[in-house]
């Protein structure tokens, strides 16, 4: 139980780490949640900040979701077999870690949105989500990944591919043969990440969400 709630509040850590906030007050001084879409992600940074600003906190947010699942991996089953007081077997570390890597990856997810350096405020998720998913199950996050890239390509519309991109790990984590605790981490988390595209979702339904390279309106 230590080793799981340790692994639990470093994923969370992990993820309240303010990549996108710290852009904005290092390089502009300004706060970014009160600009463009007021989210903290490599997007917003994108229109508020520019590319090279975007790119460090795209891979910045995609570590922060591999960074918790390589510790809920390697660190949290050190851990547990220190302080067990009878070391724990193959066995139970093969139905124990799926079950760490998925509380990590939920941490982490809701960490990064719900920044505890941030008043419980932050980005959408997606980009921890992909590191999550990379880390957990490559072949997920490479289809999640492609899906995204394809629909940028085509739409230009970085929350579509991202509301995209969830769903498609949804589908793949339940094709592929995975772990309970994996299913149960890409489908809590997909739908968490989608949510968090709500306001995203209502412009998209009417028109209004600005696409790739066009700053439009400041929104909410
Ligand atoms: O990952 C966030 C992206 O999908 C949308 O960001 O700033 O356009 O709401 P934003």
């Amino acid at each position: 139980w230590t080793a799981g709630a340790v692994g639990l509040v470093i994923a969370y850590l992990f993820g309240s780490t303010p990549t996108g906030y710290l852009a904005g007050k290092l390089l502009k001084g300004i706060d970014i949640r009160e600009h463009g879409s007021k989210a903290t992600g490599a997007t917003n940074v994108l229109r508020t900040l520019g590319k090279w600003p975007a790119l460090v906190v795209l891979v910045a947010d995609v570590l922060k979701g591999v960074g918790a699942i390589i510790v809920a991996r390697s660190f949290c089953p050190w851990l547990y077999s220190e302080l067990s007081p009878t070391p724990p077997t193959a066995f139970d570390l093969q139905i124990w870690v799926p079950w760490a890597v998925c509380l990590a990856g939920i941490a982490v997810l809701f960490g990064h949105s719900r920044s505890i350096w941030l008043n419980f405020t932050g980005g959408k998720s997606a980009a921890t989500g992909l590191g999550v998913l990379l880390a957990m199950s490559w072949p997920v996050g490479l289809g999640a990944a492609t899906v995204f890239g394809i629909v940028l390509a085509i739409a230009r519309i970085v929350s579509l591919s991202s509301i995209l991109a969830a769903l498609t790990a949804i589908v793949l984590v339940c094709g592929f043969e995975q772990p309970l605790p994996y299913r149960l981490l890409v489908i809590g988390g997909g739908i968490y990440v989608i949510v968090r595209h709500r306001a995203n979702i209502q412009r998209l339904l009417v028109g209004t969400e600005p696409r790739l390279g066009r700053s439009g309106p400041d929104t909410k």
